[in-house]
């Protein structure tokens, strides 16, 4: 019971950089005309947070290996707040772009540490559940954002409180952060064994830890303490490092965000009658991310990664498939259900595979010695792509056409599939030190 209080309160980041994310595309539609805002400059809006949520991540490894995670996580709350505050009391464009940037910051940060933290103090046999705690928040967050911004999208001014409201999850999580231990794996780590132990103690609620601690000891012993950026490139921890780096881009590259962040654009040419039924069929998609993570949080640790990866990416073929085709052939009439249902479809599949495992695998396969940093490089590299995506997706649709852009989308998820099928582990019920040891011995340690 304690332990579940302390995942839901360290999983707040995750609400934070869904409805960070989410909350933009709608409250631009009013930020738009109080700056007098060209298309250029909506564009650096929305990716200017991206960016430096990419510049957050590339700081995150450093500051978590060398303070702790939860002081970081302590000061990324803070930034959160303030961020959030300065963004809806926007008296300038230079004001409203500077919020962004400490939001987007804080989401960067968060996005690395809060599943760090998560996968740090979960048990093994729990771990793919706690951890995706971070992406259930995040699909929270983003259907929270649909919800506010369409109950304020009546309001002139209400585009504020849509940016404001994010101050309230980064207070929680402060005053949360405060009561929560800091993370065993990372005391040990750096030789403070007594407290490694209190807070394991705490985190078990008083159970036996002896095993645990051994396990610890262990994967210490054999990574040394030194870790500087260089040692991500070291044989060791190639392996994963293409592994995560590699499952970071192909998230992104297959397009989610476009549907995340455009869908009501996407539904409105796609011949919904009215902006506010793509609006509500926008909600509709959001709500399908989050049942459906519930569904893979459920079936993470008993199904196992890898097949919930491999099942899920074939299912976004096959619905980006049939919506390019859809797009293509140019459906009279039926085109505006088939649409949606197959946008609902793709993101189902998305949120029960590529959603959580990206996110869970990069917490899981990097030797502690590198851990923050290798999950720093694989993060800076999903914020990359985000952004990238995001800002060419209207203009691949202008030049190419629906069709064909669903289409290219389609193509990386058969190199996700092809990529999967060859270098992604199984990590189900193995311990991080477990892990750790196979990449090294075993390529393929695919159960
Ligand atoms: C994942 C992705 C994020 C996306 C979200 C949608 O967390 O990393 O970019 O917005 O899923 O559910």
């Amino acid at each position: 019971m304690r332990f579940t209080l302390i995942a839901i309160v360290a999983g707040l980041g995750g609400l934070l950089f869904g409805y960070d994310t989410g909350v933009i595309s709608g409250a631009l539609l009013f930020i738009r005309h109080v700056f007098h805002l060209g298309a250029t400059m909506q564009g650096v809006v929305v990716a200017i947070a991206l960016a430096a949520a990419a510049v957050g991540a590339a700081f995150a490894g450093t500051l978590s290996d060398r303070f702790g995670r939860r002081p970081v996580l302590l000061v990324t709350a803070l930034i959160f707040v303030a961020g959030a505050l300065l963004s809806a009391a926007a008296w300038s464009v230079a004001a409203l772009l500077a919020g962004r940037v400490m939001v987007g910051a804080g989401i960067g940060v968060a996005s690395m540490l809060t599943p760090l933290y998560l996968s740090e103090i979960a048990p093994p046999a729990k771990r793919g559940a706690i951890v995706t705690i971070n992406q259930f928040y995040i699909t929270l967050g983003i259907v929270l954002s649909y919800g506010v911004g369409f109950l304020l999208s009546h309001s002139p001014e209400g585009w504020r409180w849509m940016l404001g409201v994010g101050c309230i999850p980064g207070i929680i999580l402060f005053i949360g952060m405060l009561t929560l231990p800091e993370s065993p794996r990372w005391l040990a780590g750096k030789g403070r064994d007594d407290e490694a132990r209190r807070a394991l103690l705490y985190l078990r609620d008083g159970g036996n830890i002896d095993d645990e601690m051994h396990d610890l000891h262990q994967d210490l012993a054999t990574t040394g303490k030194r870790t500087p950026w260089s040692a991500l490139f070291t044989s060791r921890a190639r392996k994963p490092l293409i592994i995560g780096v590699g499952l970071a881009i192909f998230q992104q590259i297959t397009g989610i965000n476009t549907v995340i962040y455009f869908a009501p654009t996407i539904f409105e040419k796609a011949g919904l009658p009215s902006a506010s039924i793509s609006i509500l069929a926008t909600a509709g998609v959001g709500a399908v991310n989050v049942i459906m993570t519930l569904v893979a949080m459920r079936l993470l640790d008993i199904v196992g990664r890898r097949k919930l990866l491999l099942f899920g990416l074939a299912g976004m073929l096959v619905t980006l498939l049939i919506l390019s085709a859809a797009f293509m052939i140019g459906l009279h009439g039926g085109l505006a259900l088939v649409t949606v249902l197959s946008v609902a479809a793709y993101v189902a599949f998305f949120a029960i595979g590529l959603g959580p495992v990206f996110w869970l695998l990069i917490a899981e396969i990097f030797p502690l010695a590198v851990r923050g940093r290798g999950m720093s490089l694989a993060t800076i590299a999903n914020w990359s792509f985000n952004m990238l995506v995001s800002i060419t997706f209207l203009d691949l649709v202008k030049g190419l056409g629906r069709g064909p852009t669903f289409l290219i989308y389609a193509a990386m998820t058969l190199a996700t599939i092809v990529f999967t099928w060859f270098l992604v582990p199984e990590t189900k019920g193995r311990s991080l030190e477990q892990i750790e040891a196979a990449l090294e011995g075993d390529a393929k340690l695919a159960t």
